[in-house]
């Protein structure tokens, strides 16, 4: 059996491991398994105090992130950039950072929660518009893609 070359831990974090678009997906379906095991506790208690966070959680972490993880798998040579690496973290700890104090707040924590909240509204504003901007320089790199027919 071939062995397969040891994998340190900082190419992980670095994502010279995995692909950044895989990265992109295995956490977008993360948040999406979290989304509707909320969705499903929602419906079953009938308590639907959550349901900001269910949503967003579903649609910032699973919806968006895996559209990100598509595209970064069709534009690898956009996911090779050091900006891309920032819109993973950004997009990931934005959700988190979005999500999980807002579940506080409504659970009737401090008020406090809410610049948390703010935060994390920030940082993933910022991560789209990083987003935006790899989108375009990918684009102005190579406008077209040829699709050439198979023989
Ligand atoms: C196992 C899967 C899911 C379950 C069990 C579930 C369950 C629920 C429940 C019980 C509600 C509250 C509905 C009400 O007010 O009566 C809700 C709302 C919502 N869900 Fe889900 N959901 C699931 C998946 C998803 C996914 C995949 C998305 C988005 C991609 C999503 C987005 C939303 C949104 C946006 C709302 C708020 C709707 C509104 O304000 O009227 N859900 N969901």
């Amino acid at each position: 059996m071939t062995a397969l070359p040891a994998t340190k831990a900082g190419d992980l974090l670095e994502g010279r491991a995995m692909g950044l678009g895989n990265r992109f997906l295995i956490t977008a379906l993360l948040f999406g398994t979290m989304g509707m095991a909320l969705g499903l506790a929602m419906g079953a208690s009938h308590d639907f105090t959550l349901m900001p966070v269910h949503a967003h959680l579903n649609l910032l972490g699973y919806v968006g992130m895996f559209i990100a993880g598509l595209y970064y798998r069709t534009a690898p040579e956009a996911a090779e950039s050091r900006m891309a690496e920032v819109h993973y973290w950004a997009n990931a700890v934005g959700v988190v950072m979005l999500t999980g104090p807002l579940a506080g707040l409504l659970l009737g924590g401090a008020p406090q929660l809410g610049l948390l909240v703010l935060g994390g509204g920030v940082i993933l504003i910022s991560s789209m518009m990083l987003f935006i901007l790899i989108i375009a320089m990918s684009v102005l790199r190579s406008p077209g893609v040829t699709i050439v027919p198979a023989e």
